[in-house]
């Protein structure tokens, strides 16, 4: 963990304990996770309980405390990707990662979770890699998009 980045991002919200969700979603999209480590921090420089920043940290989706994929997949398992076919998508991506959801892969390229309607319907079933959205997907189409992620 980048110790000064840190320091940055707390000194921005002046430890003001109303933006701890700014801070947490700034840790978050600096270090892709949030680390234990900044965790400490944040509790005591902003003064707040750490039980209060790790019920935080934990309630919301979008956070995460495990170091996720440089390429995390989201698969969208909404009820419209859900009745399209969301879970063939979901295993055909397990069999090719060969992690199971909620992992991540040994060398750190692909992370892989499940969410909940990711506000594209129409082009269900969606996945996310990144902030990149692939739509009307189909088991045969998933190794191409792995593809244009993988080195
Ligand atoms: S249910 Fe998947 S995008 Fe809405």
């Amino acid at each position: 963990m980048n110790e000064e980045r840190l320091t940055e991002i707390l000194g921005k919200y002046e430890a003001d304990q109303s933006a701890i969700i700014a801070v947490l979603q700034d840790i978050q999209a600096e270090f892709g996770y949030l680390p234990k480590d900044a965790i400490l921090t944040v509790s005591k420089e902003m003064n707040i309980p750490l039980s209060r920043v790790l019920s935080l940290a934990t309630f919301f989706n979008a956070f995460s405390m495990e170091p996720k994929g440089r390429h995390p997949i989201n698969v969208c398992v909404g009820t419209a990707c859900h009745v399209r076919g969301a879970q063939l998508i979901l295993e055909k991506l397990e069999r090719e990662l060969s992690i199971s959801s909620g992992d991540t892969t040994q060398d750190g390229d692909f992370s892989l979770d499940e969410v909940r309607c990711v506000g594209c319907c129409g082009l269900a079933p969606v996945i996310m890699v990144g902030d990149e959205f692939h739509g009307k997907l189909t088991q045969t189409k998933i190794p191409g998009v792995l593809k244009k992620y993988q080195k």
